[in-house]
């Protein structure tokens, strides 16, 4: 004999609880209130009344409508009260008032065994609501992702310096790889492949105690998303032109992604070793552009240098350091880290692999990240120097394993509170994404539509 509950009952048919209960007593159908159980014989007699099988209604054989009306009246005086679609069992008992455990008791009696931290969906709840002399309505979905990427501003008092984020900038083989390798003492130019830059490459700098974070960008025109990336997340822009070249098209693109990131350029002209070197024609052609070097009347900060010879470089790490300075760069290190990803690919060996920038806060291994669709939790940090470490601050580039998916360069990430905040706000981000697409997918595809794409 399967049980079926007066509260059931009355949903399906529409009615409250206590009309119900009222039309049970009439036809002597003894119970005790709405959580009792009715056989199916009785079920079925209630249910022949309300909704009869051959279409008419008996309403006739018992009137309960001077009752229904009373009923109706009692039935505000039970408290309503707002739950979400998806509630935990220790917030459910908060919101009734009740202990944890009375809520995990009464789900053990419907046969569903929860812990606390367990989410209910909402009929579950709304059942075990009634039980309590609750009625519920369904909570408006706050929207978990807009929440979630707000973000609350630090107070001035959590507030320290950070090292500045310098990304550098420039025309292909005006010699940014070999300035950075000239700054850092290493040799990266020769190891890449046709000695160009594919990639965004993150390092810190230490410079008497001060760091600095440079990002090496590619100077080849097919690299445009990436040097606009490099320029996004960063606090200054240097600005590479071979003196013997001048400047050239990527020069000017360049120069027009640090002034929509506004960001600060500084100028290194390289290559003065050579021949055919003119410093004054580079500066010359930068006017057109906007910048006019300090020595000629203007305020860009023009830094003559030779990567080869190693010379103008103290300088130039000098006018960065003051420049940042002024700039009065600073972070908050004591929250859940956020910034922005600066490269990601599929390792065979290893999974998605992502560089990414701390902007603001700690990264921690085991964190739990989220980063436009792609989320999960850090199972390894490699700093610059292929050292594994297991936490990471601001201005640090990190190299982070344990992502679910290859996450877009340019987007930011956040930590989560878990791993399943994480999943639960990717998979929504995933969801808004696909109902956006559709939307914007003309509702009738004519085969031109097709064969245009
Ligand atoms: P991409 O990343 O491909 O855009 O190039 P890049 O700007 O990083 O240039 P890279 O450092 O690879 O240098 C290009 C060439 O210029 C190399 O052959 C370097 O040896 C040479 N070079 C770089 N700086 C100097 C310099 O100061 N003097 C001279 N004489 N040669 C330089
Ligand atoms: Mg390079």
């Amino acid at each position: 004999m399967s049980k079926v509950r007066v509260y059931e009952i009355a949903k399906q048919l529409g009615l409250s609880n206590k009309e119900l209960l009222n039309t049970l007593k009439e036809f002597d159908i003894e119970v005790k209130n709405h959580m009792s159980s009715l056989t199916d014989e009785e079920a079925s007699i209630v249910t022949e009344y309300y909704a009869p099988s051959n279409g008419e209604n008996n309403k006739e054989v018992v009137d309960t409508n001077k009752e229904t009306m009373e009923i109706e009246d009692d039935n505000e005086d039970l408290d309503v009260i707002s739950i979400p679609t998806n509630v935990t069992v220790k917030d459910l008992a908060e919101r009734l008032g009740k202990q944890s455990s009375d809520i995990v008791k009464s789900l053990m009696l419907k046969g569903i065994m929860a812990t606390a931290n367990q989410e209910i969906d909402y009929e579950t709840a709304s059942s075990v609501a009634l039980e309590f002399d609750f009625l519920t309505e369904e909570e408006e979905e706050k929207d978990i992702v807009d929440e979630f990427f707000a973000e609350e501003p630090d107070d001035e008092e959590d507030l320290v310096t950070r090292s500045p984020i310098v990304v550098v900038m420039g025309h292909v083989d005006h010699g940014k790889t070999s300035l950075l390798d000239a700054i850092r003492e290493s040799n990266v130019t020769s190891r890449e492949a046709g000695g160009i830059t594919q990639h965004i490459g993150a390092s810190v700098v230490t410079i008497n105690d001060n760091d600095i974070t440079f990002l090496d960008t590619p100077g080849h025109e097919a690299f445009t998303a990436m040097r606009l990336r490099g320029a996004m997340a960063t606090d200054i822009a240097i600005l590479v032109v071979a003196a013997d070249d001048g400047v050239m098209p990527q020069t000017v693109e360049a120069i027009n992604h640090a002034k929509a990131a506004n960001v600060q350029i500084i100028v290194a002209i390289n290559k003065i070793d050579k021949p055919g070197a003119n410093q004054d024609r580079v500066k010359q052609e930068l006017v057109e552009y906007g910048l006019v070097a300090e020595d000629w009347g203007g305020d860009t900060i023009c830094v003559p240098v030779s990567a080869i010879e190693k010379t103008g470089l103290d300088q130039l790490l000098e006018m960065i350091l003051l420049v940042s300075e002024m700039e009065e760069l600073k972070a908050n290190p004591n929250k859940k880290a956020s910034g922005t990803i600066v490269e990601a690919q599929l390792d065979k060996g290893r999974g998605p692999v992502a560089t990414v920038l701390i902007q603001n806060g700690t990264l921690k291994v085991g964190d739990a990240i989220i980063a436009g669709t792609s989320y999960g939790k850090i199972r390894a940090m490699i700093d610059d120097k292929g050292r594994r470490v297991k936490q990471a601050g601001p201005s640090t580039p990190v190299e982070i394993l344990g992502l679910s998916e290859v996450p877009v360069a340019g987007d930011a990430f956040y930590t989560a509170k878990n791993e399943r905040e994480a999943r639960h706000v990717a998979e929504k981000v995933i969801r808004r994404d696909r109902e956006k697409l559709i939307q914007n997918t003309p509702q009738k595809v004519t085969l031109d539509d097709l064969f245009s794409q």
